[in-house]
């Protein structure tokens, strides 16, 4: 047998619980900070394992203390997020959402289940200190870490992990490893004040559209020409609107886009040269052009090495030696796990949760599932991620 079925076999009573549980949140998904069917029921199965305490926090979010056997020992963090997008699902499953427009397409209700059960496997056999059990709203529009963080409910803890459902990958391959994982993710609006005249008359004018069209393609540049090409960064124009009339050249034009970069130097500079490129095209045709921020955006996930040495202990504890594989190149989209990282080291790792003969089916599909299998596996390496740091830290305690 494999050793995802070991598992299975070995924890069969929790591991029917946990796909009951994931049935349930999938077919109720609800966006973000409007988690609270879920976030009740999630409160409700934790306060059932007698925790230290189960806290409501961040509007919708739950935080439960797990009782560790020393109570003095050093405090560990695990987190699921539990939000869903606004995607109408068409998987046909059985449970599939009953919430029309919302789905679990990015599985956040399998990050919340094995968040719960690594609550449960942490009850049954506690790690060394308290482990603090994060289930947090928001993810999705990057505010939830923050308004964890902000409510002090972190602010014992020495290190944390989370995980994420990842279809690249099969069931029982883990990615586990230090450095870069995702990416951070900016949304910029260049606002272009021109001046606007008869279409037939456009030396009157200064055209804003014109001046956007060479803003967009100078700002491909960025990365062609001014970021390391052996280091990844995206700048790319989502959104332009400008214009009544085909014959009417307008006095205002605004386009948005996103940054992405794995480092803080490279997105530092992805913002530098948006603002110098827009600033200087602007200046040549004559239009004024404003430069903001849209949101704050998320840092890049960094994955601290220790903590990651740690969190490949656990998964090859779980899983055997083969479990661990590499991450290939990083994910360029956002996670907001990273804000947690700002605060105190922390390992985010992939949990492969496509079946051998399956497709790869991205994230953000209407047709995106997850093999239930990996639930179990997320609970119980979360809970060894959290064990095995736990034992660590109190050792250089003394
Ligand atoms: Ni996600």
């Amino acid at each position: 047998m494999s050793a995802v079925a070991d598992a299975a076999a070995a924890n069969g009573p929790l591991n029917g619980r946990l796909v009951a549980l994931r049935r349930d949140l999938h077919r109720h998904p609800e966006l973000s900070f409007a988690e609270v069917r879920t976030g009740d029921r999630l409160a409700s199965e934790l306060a059932a394992l007698s925790p230290r305490r189960v806290e409501r926090v961040a509007r919708t979010g739950v935080v439960a203390r797990i009782a560790g056997r020393d109570p003095s020992a050093p405090v560990v963090a695990i987190r699921g997020d539990i939000d869903a997008l606004p995607i109408h699902e068409a998987t046909g499953l059985p449970f599939a959402s009953v919430n029309d427009g919302v789905m679990h397409a990015c599985g956040h209700d399998v990050h919340a289940t094995w968040a719960y059960g690594a609550a449960a496997l942490l009850s049954a056999h506690p790690a060394t200190g308290d482990v603090l059990v994060v289930l947090q709203p928001a993810e999705e529009v990057g505010e939830g870490a923050s308004a964890v963080l902000e409510s002090g409910a972190l602010d014992d803890a020495r290190v944390i992990f989370g995980a994420h459902v990842d279809r690249r990958f099969t069931v029982g391959q883990v990615v586990a490893q230090g450095g870069p994982l995702a990416a951070s993710a900016d949304t910029f609006e260049i606002e272009l004040i021109g001046r606007g005249a008869h279409g037939a008359r456009p030396h009157e004018s200064a055209d804003p559209i014109v001046c956007m069209a060479a803003i967009i393609s100078s700002l491909q540049t960025i990365v062609a020409r001014r970021v390391n090409p052996a280091t990844p960064a995206v700048v790319t124009v989502g959104m332009v609107s400008a214009g009544t009339a085909p014959n009417v050249i307008p006095d205002r034009a605004v386009l948005r886009g996103t940054l992405r970069a794995c480092d803080d130097a490279t997105r530092d500079l992805l913002h530098a040269e948006v603002r110098a490129i827009a600033t200087h095209v602007g200046a040549a045709h004559h239009v004024d052009v404003r430069v903001s921020s849209v949101g704050t955006g998320v840092p890049p996930v960094v994955n601290d090495a220790r903590a990651a040495t740690w969190a490949a202990e656990a998964a090859t504890a779980v899983l055997g030696a083969d479990a661990v594989v590499p991450l290939g190149t990083p994910n360029m989209a956002g996670e907001d796990f990273a804000w947690y990282q700002r605060r105190m080291p922390g390992c985010f790792l992939r949990v492969g949760a496509r079946r051998e003969n399956e497709a790869v089916i991205a994230a953000h599909s209407p047709q995106f599932d997850v093999a239930e299998d990996a639930i179990l596996v997320g609970a119980l390496v979360l809970a060894e991620c959290a064990r095995q740091a736990s034992s660590a830290l109190n050792a250089e305690r003394r």
